[in-house]
């Protein structure tokens, strides 16, 4: 081992995250037994028999692990098939798969902007569309939270030639929504291109349950959307909806799609068989939203703010980052898994836990967790 200062930089910061009690961890792996708030997989289908019956059946006649990426060479007819699904679901011309949500964000972005580029970025847009900028070179122009005035005074000061507006459609943290229609009116007025992410919608929102473009009328007005196959759809992946001139740029310039070994045969079977499940059952999400929005009144009770969350994800307001720690190891040992999430992850002062509402929270099991929290708070 060297000397090098970059072991002393190393142990500091992580010495200063244990002092301010900001030290990440990776949870242990937990049985079945618990109530599981914590996961994305909203609409359950990780655990689906039917979306697993028909993943099998696509995997059946030939088993294919990942071996290249894709300009390589195309290793499984179910990319096309996966595209395909994703175009005809989004109503879009097509659609481009990636490895991740975060490949195709960061992808994406690199690829879209130059220096040239002013990107107006909502302050609360995922940690993925803040690192695309930056790779990019792009300058980013962070506007307040849902800020429509503020983002106008921005764009109306801005000299840039070229310049996008990327949101979040639902924000992964708080569970509140973008107003998209008003951004899509500022974009027309300043010539704006529009890129939006849908990570935390799809699945959810809109007659076809294809996200919150659909729902609020905006899907033919916003330029890319993006969206990422480990949420809802609980498989792995992102993908564009994209018109074909933008699939062609993106294939020929986006370094995570290039350069990246493309996903193995059984994830591109799962992803295709829940989206297949999803388009046959798109009132689900209503229904979610429904029992969200019990749990939220709920909380309101117990005398907790959840912010301006109106979606499946409940943030539940902490006064400080020991409480929040508190509240979650109490409902742990109670058998209920729930997230502390604390600065850096949210803005200082905001630590809170998530409540990641998922189909099959009874209301008896709401109604158990709320009466664990109400316990928690009388022992105070
Ligand atoms: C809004 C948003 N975009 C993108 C991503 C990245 O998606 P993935 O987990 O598929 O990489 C996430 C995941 O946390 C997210 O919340």
């Amino acid at each position: 081992m060297t000397n090098s200062p970059i072991f002393d930089r190393i142990h500091r910061a992580i010495e200063q995250r244990k002092a301010t009690m900001q030290l990440r961890s990776i949870p242990q792996y937990t049985d079945n037994n618990f109530i599981d708030l914590s996961t994305n997989s909203y609409l359950s289908l990780h655990c689906n028999a039917s979306v697993l019956e028909n993943a099998r059946a696509l995997t059946s006649q030939k088993y294919y692990g990942n071996l290249a990426s894709r300009l390589v060479s195309e290793q499984s007819p179910l990319f096309s098939v996966l595209e395909q699904e994703i175009a005809s679901w989004e109503q879009t011309e097509c659609a481009l798969l990636f490895n991740s949500g975060y490949a195709a964000n960061v992808g994406i972005l690199q690829a879209l902007c130059t220096k040239d580029t002013e990107v107006f970025c909502d302050r609360l847009n995922h940690a993925s569309i803040y690192d695309g900028i930056i790779l990019s070179g792009a300058k980013l122009n962070r506007y307040r939270h849902c800020d429509m005035k503020e983002l106008e005074e921005r764009l109306k000061a801005s000299c840039s030639k070229e310049k996008l507006i990327i949101t979040d459609t639902v924000f992964s943290m708080d569970g509140d929504r973008a107003p998209l229609a008003d951004i899509c009116t500022l974009a027309k007025k300043y010539n704006c291109l529009i890129m939006v992410d849908e990570a935390h919608a799809s699945g959810i929102f809109g007659n076809c349950a294809n996200g919150l473009c659909e729902e609020d009328g905006v899907s033919d007005f916003v330029d890319i959307r993006m969206g990422t196959l480990s949420k809802s759809i609980a498989g792995l992946g992102g993908y564009c909806a994209v018109k074909s001139e933008f699939r062609d740029y993106f294939i020929n310039f986006c370094r995570s799609f290039i350069y990246s070994t493309a996903l193995p045969h059984p994830v591109l079977a799962h992803n295709i068989s829940a989206i297949r499940f999803i388009r046959a059952n798109p009132a689900s999400g209503k229904q979610l939203l429904s029992m969200a929005d019990s749990f939220r009144t709920g909380l309101h009770e117990l005398g907790f703010s959840t912010l301006d969350s109106t979606t499946q994800i409940v943030p539940c307001l902490m006064e400080s980052e020991e409480k929040a720690l508190s509240l979650s190891a109490f409902l742990r040992n109670n058998g209920i898994i729930v997230p502390a999430i604390r600065p850096p992850t949210v803005p200082k002062g905001t630590a809170r836990l998530r409540f990641s509402i998922f189909l099959g929270l009874t209301a008896d099991k709401q109604h158990y967790i709320l009466e664990q929290i109400k316990k928690w708070k009388s022992s105070l």
